[in-house]
């Protein structure tokens, strides 16, 4: 998390760093600041909360500088307050960081011994002091190798100096960072979205590089301080995806846009002349795979576990599945013919990118499902299925869900007729279903006003739950989760089976209880458990799908019915109201839908 801007220019600096801080807000909302260098001194503001904050405490107008750095914090180590906020600036020297110095305790008690005094109680005023205790020793690159050796744990670093009038400095090891180039001025950023208003030419630290920017030149370093060559990239332009338009929020905006994710995916990956999918230069022999493994975090890891189920239901692929943060310490047993799976949205979150590095190290087959094909983890995959949905920018994932469980589809499908493991006549029909999936996704977004009307009761309970079995089961996950992401409502998600084994001590008089009960095979082992919640006096929302045949319940509080479609594209569907519900009962309590309290869109750190 953390969000770091950088600019050496020939002009003032300070309007541009606002400009990009805003547009990194998603990294993180804590605190915002930035440090500039003018007539020999390094001018620091900070501010508690949002850019906007900064904005109204300090003149920026008139915050001279023609090299600046600006950050965006996520709090790690100490409160988040302007104390804490970054740049962490001695008289020589200023540092922004994203990213946990895990040995900072340790480095401190050494610095305190050289007579260095702390103002903060962050983990990156220890980068500050031990870089200008180096600096006494070595010259600069020597000092800067020495640091960055001594340093423990994950950062991305934006350093500048009072004595050099045009450098800003960048170092990255876990947490990533790019250099922009632009005409007159070259830029330093934790990803290609805070430089994209300002140059489409990037190029990217790997782990343990660091360069020097200046307005006119650039260098690059690896970790010995070797100068090395590195490529410049140039990104596509889709900067109207990072607009609003006419909508409220981006989430809004995102749910919006689902429809157009599918088609965009579909697109992509099937072959209409044909009803084939294409999955082109996929890197490995089919009969090479003998079992799956997806990992992922949040949203993303609830995308992997309802691919879990596709592909149990469409293959005889072993399929296991794994919380990122866990897997990457997990003793693993890693096999060669496991296909890992690695699905992000970002493609920058930390413990997937630790779990894939892992991975590679131990040479397995990897495969990244993201939405940034920039990102580390696109990049550092064997092999990479894009979800193309264009920027989401509401810290609550919405379309990326929906695009990342619609490639799992595909992939698990397409694995499925390679293996001869699907009658070619399902096939093509469940190809041609899901070229129908958009227009079904559009029908049922419009399903606003019932879910407008039932959001408060959600904000008033003390608490929810919501319910599904197969199927239903990872949306009910998701739906919980964007519940209590955007409403800090509690809610929880179960298997509908699972509730007399415990959960259903929790339900009282009135407590709402979301429950997906879609016309499949589960439908009538799903609405038994419904009737266990009601008895005990749940108010229930049940969703399933329209049908002919009428709803097989009765004393259910409310119901809302998705479109009709196959059993394996319900779940498509079935996201949509729970995403609603979560949007309206935030509005309804006036929260901030698109940055969520102590969160942040990226989560760069472990
Ligand atoms: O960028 P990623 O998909 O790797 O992010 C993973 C999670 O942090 C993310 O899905 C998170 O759970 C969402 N905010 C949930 O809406």
């Amino acid at each position: 998390m953390c969000g770091i801007i950088g600019i050496s220019s020939n002009k003032s600096v300070s309007s541009s760093i606002i400009n990009s801080l805003k547009k990194l807000e998603y990294r993180g909302y804590d605190s915002a600041g930035i440090a500039t260098l003018s007539q020999g001194f390094i001018n620091e503001v900070k501010s508690e909360g949002r850019v906007e904050n900064l904005e109204n405490n300090f003149d920026l107008k008139n915050l001279s500088g023609n090299i600046g750095i600006g950050h965006v914090r996520w709090a790690t180590h100490g409160v988040p307050n302007s104390v804490n906020a970054h740049p962490h600036s001695s008289e020589n020297v200023s540092v922004v960081h994203n990213g946990i110095i895990e040995n900072s305790t340790l480095l401190k008690k050494y610095l305190l011994s050289k007579g260095h005094k702390f103002k903060s109680q962050t983990d990156t005023e220890v980068i500050v002091h031990l870089i200008t205790e180096n600096l006494k020793t070595s010259e600069l690159k020597d000092a800067i190798t020495k640091t960055l050796k001594q340093l423990h744990g994950s950062f991305a670093l934006g350093i500048i100096f009072k004595d050099m009038p045009d450098l800003i400095i960048g170092a990255r090891r876990g947490s990533p960072l790019a250099v922009g180039y632009g005409p007159s001025e070259n830029y330093l950023g934790s990803d290609s979205y805070a430089l994209k208003s300002m140059t489409n030419k990037i190029t990217y630290l790997d782990d343990g590089e660091f360069c020097f920017v200046k307005k006119d030149e650039v260098h690059f370093f690896n970790e010995e301080g070797t100068k090395i060559n590195k490529k410049v990239l140039e990104l596509s332009s889709d900067q109207q995806n990072y607009d609003k338009g006419d909508y409220k929020h981006f989430m809004a905006k995102e749910i919006e846009e689902q429809p157009q994710t599918l088609k965009t995916g579909i697109k992509e990956y099937l072959d209409n002349m044909n009803n084939d999918i294409n999955i082109y230069n996929f890197p490995w022999k089919i009969d090479e795979i003998k079992s799956v493994m997806l990992i992922g975090c949040g949203t993303a890891y609830h995308s992997c576990l309802m691919a879990k189920y596709w592909f149990e239901e469409l293959t005889t692929l072993d399929v296991n599945i794994d919380i990122a943060s866990e897997f990457r310490y997990r003793k693993n047993r890693f096999k060669n013919d496991t296909l890992y799976i690695f699905v992000s949205q970002s493609g920058e979150t930390a413990d997937t990118y630790a779990a894939l590095d892992l991975c590679n190290k131990n040479k397995m087959k990897t495969c990244a499902v993201v939405n940034v094909i920039e990102s580390s983890i696109a990049r550092d995959s064997n092999f990479v299925l894009p979800i193309h949905c264009g920027p989401e920018i509401g810290v609550a994932s919405t379309k990326a869900f929906l695009g990342q469980i619609l490639v799992l589809y595909i992939l698990s499908l397409k694995l499925s007729s390679l293996r001869n493991e699907i009658d070619n006549k399902d096939y093509k029909e469940k190809i041609k279903d899901l070229k129908n999936l958009p227009n079904l996704i559009e029908q049922t977004l419009l399903i606003d006003n019932d879910v407008q009307a039932i959001a408060s009761t959600f904000n008033e309970a003390k608490g929810s739950m919501f319910l599904g079995r197969g199927f239903s089961y990872p949306i009910a996950l998701e739906g919980a989760l964007k519940l209590k992401e955007l409403s800090y409502v509690h809610a929880e998600g179960y298997p509908a089976g699972e509730m007399k084994h415990g959960p259903l001590a929790l339900i009282e008089e009135g407590m709402p209880v979301v429950v997906l009960a879609p016309r499949d095979n589960y439908y009538k082992k799903t609405i038994s458990n419904m009737q266990e919640v009601v008895a005990r006096g749940a108010k229930v929302l049940l969703i399933t799908n329209k049908s002919k045949d009428e709803i097989i319940s009765e004393n259910i509080w409310e119901s809302i019915e998705v479109e009709t479609t196959n059993d394996d594209l319900l779940p498509f569907l079935l996201t949509i109201p729970l995403q609603k519900l979560a949007y309206y009962s935030a509005l309804k309590k006036g929260y901030d839908i698109d940055k969520p309290r102590n969160l942040a869109k990226s989560v760069t750190v472990e």
